[in-house]
């Protein structure tokens, strides 16, 4: 007779695409707004706001309902557990966030968190144990687009951002990640640093247009590239507009344009293998009047590249440039940098499972590097990571109301993300 776990992996289970459907649509209507420019419905919950509060008291209401034990910890990172047969062995983690951009839509993230509360509840529906335990997670501000630095609280979980650090962050309005953690309710006792896990897997959409152009099932995620975000503060003098002379002013506003379409020289010269992504996603002039030359700018740069060493190089360019701009434009730079993380590999080990998953199923594939920031890139810090990619409709645009996938693409990612679960939960050792 086979023996009971041996029998466990032999049948292959499949969620309820219905089911997750009406879950993104469900976790979607919380914090629904018009959205003008599109005229389509978007999500926006950006971290801690009373949105995502509801939004974490929604999801949490189901991990609760799954009958799974949930733990906050003092970041707001929720984590929901399903015990396994062998009570000494790690879990394997499944996760991602449900906070969102402020022009957001019902996928980015949700699709990881509740894709895994479907593969839990398709696994107690199928009465199916798994050896080890079986974690969902939900991370705290994986945006970024609050309070300035994204994957928090993953980051603070595989301890690359302290603790402390992460509490004092502000908001445009000097709000602070501690005080608004409390205000929704979401500061937990757990401690923060996570006891590593066996494995982590993440489902997300790819949120670019790759996938789709390669008319492919699913993404086999390699890894993710590395990313420098700055803000930065341009100080000069304000003065009349119509009276003083182009010589005599220092204006802010002229170095932060000269920023800006240094970025994009950059961007197309071959220095940088013409891989390097440069946005600037703020600039606010002040005081902001028609006929006064602001006094001050805050801007702020958002640069990647797959390659950290070329990354680095770009950095030291932009670096010396403000310097230079400062001088020419005879105003004052300051550049804080709000976030920093290397390019990241996955564990071949589950790039292979995720890949043989897909296969078995019949689901064509292609391997991808992330141009996105995920909470998978933290969790490779502290175990075996790995995440799979679902294409989007309308060259995979994200952060936008119009982000879309059909309900066949979410099934497919998150089939394969049980059937790589469900292979990782049986394995031996603790
Ligand atoms: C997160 O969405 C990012 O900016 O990569
Ligand atoms: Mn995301
Ligand atoms: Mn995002």
């Amino acid at each position: 007779m086979k023996r009971y776990d041996e029998r466990m992996t032999a049948t292959r289970l499949s969620i309820d695409a219905d089911r997750l459907y009406a879950s993104l649509d469900a976790l979607g209507r919380i914090g629904a707004y018009q959205d003008e420019h599109s005229g389509l419905v978007g999500v926006r919950r950006l971290a801690l706001t009373a949105e995502d509060g509801a939004g974490r008291r929604h999801v949490v209401e189901q991990m609760r309902a799954l009958g799974l034990s949930v733990t906050i910890d003092r970041i707001g990172n929720v984590y929901a557990r399903r015990e396994g047969r062998d009570p000494r062995a790690k879990p394997v983690l499944m996760g991602s966030h449900i906070d969102s951009v402020a022009t957001a839509g019902r996928f980015d993230g949700c699709l990881g968190v509740l894709g895994g509360l479907e593969v839990v509840r398709t696994l107690d529906e199928a009465k199916r144990a798994t050896r080890r335990p079986i974690v969902v997670a939900f991370f705290t501000e994986e945006e970024g687009a609050r309070f300035s630095t994204d994957m928090l609280g993953s980051a603070v979980a595989a301890r690359r951002i302290a603790l402390d650090k992460a509490w004092a962050l502000t908001d445009r309005a000097g709000k602070t990640v501690k005080g608004e953690l409390e205000a929704i309710g979401f500061l937990g006792d757990a401690p923060v640093e996570l006891d590593p896990p066996h494995a982590y897997v993440e489902c997300h959409i790819e949120q670019g247009p790759m996938l789709r152009a390669a008319n492919v099932d699913l993404g086999v995620v390699t890894g993710v590239q590395a990313i420098a975000w700055h803000e930065l503060v341009i100080t000069g003098r304000s003065a009349h507009a119509g009276t003083t002379p182009m010589e005599l002013r220092r204006d802010p506003g002229v170095a932060a344009a000269r920023i800006q379409l240094y970025l994009r020289a950059m961007v197309l010269s071959k220095r940088y293998t013409k891989q390097l992504r440069a946005t600037v996603g703020v600039t606010q002039y002040l005081p902001g009047l028609v006929n006064v030359v602001p006094n001050r700018v805050h801007t702020t740069v958002n640069i990647r590249h797959p390659d950290d060493a070329v990354l680095k190089r770009a950095l030291d360019e932009l670096v010396a440039f403000y310097a230079t701009i400062a001088k020419e434009e005879r105003v004052e730079v300051q550049h804080k940098v709000t976030a920093r993380t290397p390019n990241i590999a996955f564990a071949p080990r589950v790039q292979e499972l995720v890949a043989k998953h897909a296969t078995a199923r019949g689901l064509s594939q292609q391997r991808i590097v992330s141009g996105a920031g995920h909470d998978a890139q933290e969790m490779a810090a502290v175990c075996p990571a790995g995440m799979v990619f679902v294409p989007g409709e309308y060259e995979g645009i994200s952060h936008n109301p119009r982000e879309f996938s059909t309900k066949e693409q979410c099934a497919n990612g998150v089939n394969v993300m049980l059937d790589v679960v469900v292979e990782l939960a049986e394995e031996e050792g603790v």
